[in-house]
C-alpha cells in the first residue's frame, strides 16, 4: 500500500470485541497525547463499529478521560457484533448481510475524520485491515484481549490482569481444598489458547493444568491426584482452560452466537473434568468457572503501562504515516507489523515452552 502522508487534524477511536482490563487506559492516553502533543480534535465511536455505522459518536477531551485510567470496561462501549462488510439490515421482513462500509466513510468524512485508532482483537483488527485496503483510510490497530493469544505481540494487555484474578481464584479456591480434602477445578477464559490457564495455573500452585495445547486423558488427571493421596496430600488443585480436551474427544461449546466476529462460546470442560475425578478417584470434587470475573475490574500497574504504551504510540505511528499497522510489543521495546500481518495468526503455548518444561520439572502434571 503506498503511504501518502496525509494532513491529521482529527481522529477517531473505537473499541470493538469483548472487553479487556486496560480499554479506558489506552482511550486516555490516545486522548492526552492527541491533543497535547498534536493539537488534534479526537472523536469517539460508541459500542464498536456499531457506532460508526450508526454514527454514533462524541468528541473526547482530556476532561472526558479524568479517572478512567484504573477503570476496567471501555468507556466508549463495545460489541463483538456489526461488521460494516457484513451487516444484517432488514429488507421485506428478512434479514440480509450488507456491505455498509460506503456509510462508515460518510460519517467518518462528515465529522473531518482523517484517521482512526481502532482498539480490539482479531475479529476488529482485520474490519481495521480492510478499511485500510479498499479506502486507504489512514488506520492503526491496538491489540486487545485477555486471550494474549495474537502472535504479532509478545503480550497483549488484559491478559496479566486476568491471569492475576485467576491466580487469585486458586488462592481462595486452596483453602477450600486443603480443609475438606477435596479436588477442586478451576475453569478458566482463554478460547483455544491456553496461556491464561498455564500462567495462573503455575502462579497459584496448581497440580494439574489442562490446556488447548496438550490434549489430555481423565486417567493421566486422575494418576496425578492419587499420586498426591499417596504422598499424604489429600487435595489437589486442577485448572482447566475453556478450550482444553481429551485426547481424541471435542471441545466443550456452551453456546453459538450468531453475528459475532467469533461465533463459538466455549465452556463446560471443567464440569465433566470435575466429575470424572470425582466418578474414577471417589475424592470429592468442586468446580468453579471464573468467567467473565477475568475481563472485569481495575486493570494491574503491568496492563496500564502497556495499554499507555500501546495508546501513546498508536497516535505517535498515526502521525508518522505508519498507516494499515498495528501496534505491538517487542521487548522491551514498542513496535508496529502491518495490520495484514498481524490478524489471523494464532499463537498458543508452543510444547517445548520454558514454563510448560518448568512446570513439569516442578510436578505439575498437563494430563499427557
Ligand atoms: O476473547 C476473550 C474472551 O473472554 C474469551 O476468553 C472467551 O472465550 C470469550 O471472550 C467470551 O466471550 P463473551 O463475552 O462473548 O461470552
Amino acid at each position: 500500500m503506498p503511504r501518502t502522508k496525509v494532513q491529521i487534524k482529527r481522529i477517531g477511536v473505537l473499541t470493538g470485541g469483548g472487553d479487556a482490563p486496560g480499554l479506558n487506559a489506552v482511550i486516555r492516553a490516545v486522548v492526552k497525547v492527541a491533543t497535547r502533543e498534536y493539537g488534534l480534535t479526537v472523536i469517539g465511536f460508541e459500542d464498536g463499529f456499531g457506532g460508526l455505522i450508526e454514527n454514533r459518536a462524541r468528541r473526547l477531551t482530556e476532561k472526558d478521560v479524568v479517572g478512567i485510567l484504573p477503570r476496567g470496561g471501555t468507556i466508549l462501549g463495545t460489541t463483538n457484533r456489526d461488521n460494516p462488510f457484513h451487516y444484517p439490515v432488514e429488507e421485506n421482513g428478512e434479514v440480509v448481510y450488507k456491505d455498509v462500509s460506503g456509510r462508515v466513510m460518510e460519517n467518518l468524512a462528515g465529522h473531518g475524520i482523517q484517521g482512526m485508532v481502532i482498539i480490539g482483537g482479531d475479529g476488529s483488527l482485520k474490519i481495521a485491515e480492510e478499511l485500510w485496503k479498499r479506502y486507504s483510510l489512514p488506520v492503526i490497530g491496538v491489540p486487545k484481549t485477555i486471550d494474549n493469544d495474537l502472535l504479532a505481540t509478545d503480550q497483549t494487555f488484559g491478559f496479566d490482569t486476568a491471569v492475576t484474578t485467576a491466580t487469585e481464584a486458586l488462592d481462595k479456591l486452596h483453602t477450600t481444598a486443603e480443609s475438606h480434602h477435596r479436588v477442586m477445578v478451576l475453569e478458566v477464559m482463554g478460547r483455544y489458547a491456553g496461556w491464561i490457564a498455564l500462567h495462573a495455573g503455575v502462579a497459584g500452585g496448581a497440580d494439574v493444568i489442562l490446556i488447548p495445547e496438550i490434549p489430555f486423558t481423565f486417567e493421566k488427571v486422575c494418576e496425578k491426584v492419587r499420586e498426591r493421596r499417596r504422598a499424604g496430600k489429600k487435595f489437589s488443585i486442577v485448572v482447566v482452560a475453556e478450550g482444553a480436551k481429551p485426547v481424541g474427544g471435542e471441545l466443550v461449546v456452551k453456546k453459538v452466537v450468531e453475528g459475532s466476529f467469533e461465533p463459538l462460546r466455549l465452556g463446560g470442560i471443567g464440569n465433566v473434568v470435575g466429575d470424572k475425578i470425582e466418578e474414577m478417584t471417589g475424592i470429592e470434587t468442586r468446580v468453579t468457572v471464573l468467567g467473565h470475573l477475568q475481563r472485569g475490574g481495575s486493570p494491574t500497574s503491568f496492563d496500564r503501562i502497556l495499554a499507555t504504551r500501546f495508546g501513546a504510540a498508536a497516535v505517535n505511528f498515526l502521525m508518522e504515516g505508519r498507516y494499515g499497522e498495528m501496534v505491538c510489543l517487542r521487548t522491551p521495546d514498542i513496535g508496529s507489523v502491518p495490520l495484514a500481518e498481524a490478524t489471523g495468526a494464532m499463537k498458543r503455548v508452543a510444547l517445548g515452552n520454558d514454563l510448560v518444561r518448568a512446570a513439569r520439572q516442578m510436578g505439575i502434571s498437563f494430563g499427557d
